[in-house]
């Protein structure tokens, strides 16, 4: 499992894979944290949104893990209006540990226009040492350069969606990562298979699994380390959590990789083409129907 820590512009380590709580109902949460760790995830991702903070909290406990040997992030959501400072101690709280090695701002939005504010927040928590490193999630070019203008910490990571399927318009962006030396982290990864089965990706994919003589959520997994990417996932089950770790041991070719980037693209373009469709279908409905009621009224 070759999945070698990388380093944060403040100098710390974070392991490349891990394993995250979004959408795990509470009450399957403990035993699915239990499992990640027992295959051998030592990076958990959670969040104040998924309302789960105190499952994953039970599993650490359970689990009699020393703090120093797992990596835990937690996200300000802004869950229930509240700022980063008391959602950071809720959190600090529910998951029962001292410290977060990772605290994120899960969306730009929820700066309200202010991100330089929110940020300055995120920077007092990280002063006070409830946080290890701090930083950002969803934020595109434009946010991020918001933030890089007033901060004085930098973000250590900007987590975001990153498969094929949005590999055309999110280039910019990752190179904008690694010219700050802001680390990318990857997630949903796997959309291709879990929401976008029957798509262009589908035949690269297969082939190229195939191949390597792997599955194809390996080969995506090793698609988004190839990127340069922390890559967060999940399962349910034991077998494909096993997968993702030894998905670390696949090598893309520079072939592979770039099929599979062309195939994303193309889909890409589809989508783009369906919803200026549906926005001109909407304006053509609108119209006939401003027409019909001025008929209507004879005028
Ligand atoms: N910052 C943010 O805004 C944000 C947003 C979304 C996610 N995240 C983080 O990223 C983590 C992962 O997100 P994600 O769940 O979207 O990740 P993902 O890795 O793309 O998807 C995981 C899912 O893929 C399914 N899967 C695996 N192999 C498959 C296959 N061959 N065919 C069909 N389905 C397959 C698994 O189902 P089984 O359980 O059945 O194996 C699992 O539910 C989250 O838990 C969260 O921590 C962050």
């Amino acid at each position: 499992m070759p999945f070698k820590p990388v380093q944060l512009n403040d100098g710390r380590y974070l392991p490349t894979i891990g394993f995250g709580t979004w959408k795990i109902p509470k009450e399957n949460c403990a035993s699915q944290v239990d499992q990640a760790v027992d295959v051998g995830f030592d990076h958990i991702d959670t969040a104040q949104a998924y309302r789960n903070e105190e499952e994953v909290g039970q599993a650490i406990k359970e689990q009699g893990l020393a703090r120093k040997d797992f990596w835990l992030t937690t996200k300000w959501s802004g869950v229930d209006g509240k700022q980063p400072k008391q959602s950071c101690e809720e959190s600090l709280e529910k998951l029962g540990v001292e410290y977060l090695d990772l605290y994120l701002i899960h969306s730009p939005r929820l700066c309200q226009g202010d991100i330089p504010g929110s940020w300055k927040q995120m920077e007092d928590l990280y002063r006070e040492g409830k946080v290890k490193s701090i930083g950002v999630s969803n934020f595109s070019v434009e946010d991020l350069q918001t933030l890089l203008a007033s901060c004085s910490i930098k973000p250590v990571v900007n987590q975001i969606l990153l498969h094929p399927y949005v590999i055309g318009r999110t280039e910019p962006l990752l190179e904008f990562h690694a010219a700050q030396h802001i680390v990318t982290e990857a997630y949903s990864a796997l959309f291709p298979l879990t929401s976008q089965p029957g798509g262009p990706v589908d035949k690269p994919l297969n082939k190229i699994a195939e191949k390597h003589g792997v599955k194809p959520e390996q080969v995506l997994i090793a698609w988004a380390s190839a990127k340069k990417a922390v890559v967060l996932t999940t399962s349910r089950t034991k077998e494909r959590l096993e997968g993702y770790l030894a998905a670390g041991d696949i090598t893309l070719s520079e072939d592979d990789i770039a099929e599979l980037d062309k195939a994303g693209k193309k889909g890409e373009q589809k989508q783009v083409m369906v919803k200026k469709a549906r926005t001109v279908g909407r304006v053509v409905l609108a119209g006939a129907a401003v027409y019909a009621a001025l008929r209507l009224l004879g005028l």
